[in-house]
Formats: structure tokens, sequence, C-alpha cells
């Protein structure tokens, strides 16, 4: 298993080829996954046929790969007096091949933060891309047709289908959307999570943590350049969260999966690379290579610190 928790300062260690690139053959690799390089569009797909050494040589290698980014997002609800500034000008860039929690109290805007990175809300004021895609300049057609495509979405109440087996429900985005499955990444997916005997299965036949597993396996199966998870743990008892944090360190970790995690939880959000801290509608503090003692620890810091309900004390809090 790569080093953990060192990105995104360096990217995860690997025994194969560098993050994007399939090998194909001897010295043969083939430039998979990444929408984006550096800021500029490379829709070269698989038809590249490169050695790493030679995309470094041409200055394709990408120097700050970044999922998603937002800049000055800013979501209010309601009006007048009774508006909710839920999220104030956050700016924050998502770091491909990582593993990202976003922290924070009740009411911080976590969920806000996931909903608008994602393409499931609108947003006040401020831009958000996925990848190269503006996504706040996008049509409601165009947004659905991206968040199927080119986002996994895990929940936390698993939203299976109690009809189907565990197989089916993997599959059944892409099956609505009349895709077909790429089926030795979904084979890859359902061995990582340890689902291959599970398949024939129903939802009511699986405990919580393997319904959980499903519907981990469900948001992977389409290969989505991100993965949003809003509270995954919050379900399930402790042995069970614990089993589904593993399995998405798993998916950063093996698959090579970008995570966003939404969650109130020290624990889980030690299980991160970097986690991103919340106070009202803010980002008020980060920490990479994450602890859930230390994470406890700052989320102390934080509440103690608060002198006044007008805000977080942005000079105490922020450290750069
Ligand atoms: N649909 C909504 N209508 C009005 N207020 C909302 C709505 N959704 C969230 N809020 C408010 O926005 C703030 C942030 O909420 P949310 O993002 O759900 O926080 P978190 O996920 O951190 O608990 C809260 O004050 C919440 O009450
Ligand atoms: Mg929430």
């Amino acid at each position: 298993m790569p080093e953990r928790g060192a990105w995104p300062l360096h990217p995860p260690a690997h025994t194969g080829p560098p993050d994007g690139w399939r090998r194909l053959g001897p010295g043969l690799y083939s430039l998979v996954r990444y929408g984006s390089w550096s800021g500029h569009d490379a829709t070269i797909g698989e038809a590249a046929l490169s050695t790493p050494a030679t995309a470094r040589a041409y200055g394709t290698e990408p120097a700050r790969p970044v999922a998603a980014r937002a800049r000055g997002l800013t979501k209010a609800y309601g009006s007048g007096e009774t508006t909710v500034l839920a999220l104030d000008s956050v700016d924050v860039d998502i770091m491909r091949g990582a593993f990202t929690a976003v922290m924070g109290p009740s009411g911080s805007g976590k969920s806000t933060l996931m909903h608008c990175l994602a393409g499931l809300d609108t947003v006040s004021a401020g831009q958000v891309w996925l990848g190269d895609t503006e996504i706040t300049g996008l049509r409601d057609r165009e947004l659905t047709r991206l968040r199927r495509d080119r986002i996994g979405f895990m929940f936390q109440s698993f939203n299976l289908l109690p009809t189907l087996t565990a197989a089916e429900n993997i599959t059944l985005p892409m099956d609505i959307a009349g895709r077909t499955p790429d089926g030795a990444w979904v084979d890859r997916v359902i061995d990582t999570l340890g689902l291959r005997d599970r398949l024939g299965h129903r939802p009511a036949q699986l405990s919580g943590g393997q319904q959980q597993r499903v519907a981990c396996a469900r948001a992977l199966a389409s290969r989505p350049e991100l993965i949003f998870t809003d509270e995954p743990t919050g379900n399930l008892d402790s042995r069970a969260g614990a089993e589904v944090l593993a399995f998405l360190r798993e998916a950063v970790d093996s698959l090579e999966q970008t995570v966003v995690m939404v969650t109130h939880d020290p624990g889980a959000a030690g299980h991160a690379d970097l986690v991103l801290f919340l106070g009202d509608g803010r980002i008020v503090d980060r920490m990479e290579r994450p602890t859930a003692e230390a994470v406890l620890e700052r989320m102390r810091l934080f509440s103690g610190a608060r002198p006044s309900p007008g805000g977080a004390p942005d000079d105490v809090l922020r450290k750069s």
C-alpha cells in the first residue's frame, strides 16, 4: 500500500506507472483519466501512447492536478432579514488522487459546499469548476449529464434498490444512462471492496456495512473524476464505519480515485489526506496528514477560541 498522508505536497508513492498512466507493455504507457493537466484541456484519452519520460519532456506532466475548484463561492438561503449565508466566499482546490475531508460543526456549511461543488445546488455568487469545466455556467441538462458521467455520489442512506441484487445496484446508474460498464474496472472495484461473494444478494440480505460497500462500489463503478460522500459512516456502528473508511482509503490508494468526504466525526476525518475545516461558511483551517486526535484538538481550539457568535476569529484560526 502506498505511504499515505504525504499528499498534496508529494504525490502518493507508486509501484506502477505514475498517476493517470496505464502500463500497456514494456515502456509503453497510455495516458488515461486526466481531463485536465496543468490548467489546459487535454482530451488526449486513450489515443496518446507515450512514456512518462516523454510526457515530462513535453511538459504534460501534471504539476498540481486539481479535480475541482471554487473561487468566491457564496451561497445564501432566503432573503432579507432571514438570509442565511451558508457559504461566504469560499476558495478551495480539491486535489486529484487525494482523500479530502470537509469537517466542521453542524450548520457550518459542509453539505452546502459539497452540493455546490457537485453541481447539485445553484450558487449565489462565485465560480465552480470540475476539471476545466466551469459548472456554474452550465444549463440544467448539461449539469445533469456532467453529474451522471463525471461524478460519483455515496449517500448516508445508501439509496440501494431493494428488488435489485448487489451487482445490479452497482451498475444501475450506468444501465439507466445506457452506458456499457467497463467490466475489468467494475471487477477491480468489486474485488477491492470484497464484494465478490455478495453480488447475488439483495440489500436486505446484507449488513449495513456491506450495503454501504455496495453504495461505494456503485459510486466508483463509472470511474468518475470525483466521488462525493456526505457523512458516509453516519448510519453505521463503529466497526462498519471503520470498514467503509478503509474502503474509501483503498479507493484512493489502490484505485487512484479522488474522494471528498463531508463529516463531523474527527475519527472519520483522520482517514483523509487533507482536512478542510469549515466554520460559519468559511474555510478557517486545513490540516495535512491528519490523525483523529489532531483533528479533535483543532476542533476544540475552534469552539474555545470563538469570542463571539459573529464568526470565527480568522487571525487566530487561519494559519497561512
Ligand atoms: N435549503 C435550505 N434552506 C435554508 N437554509 C438552509 C438550507 N440548507 C442549509 N441551510 C442553512 O445553511 C447553513 C449550512 O447548512 P449545511 O450546509 O447543511 O451545514 P452542515 O452540513 O455543515 O451541517 C445552516 O445554517 C443551515 O441551516
Ligand atoms: Mg450536513
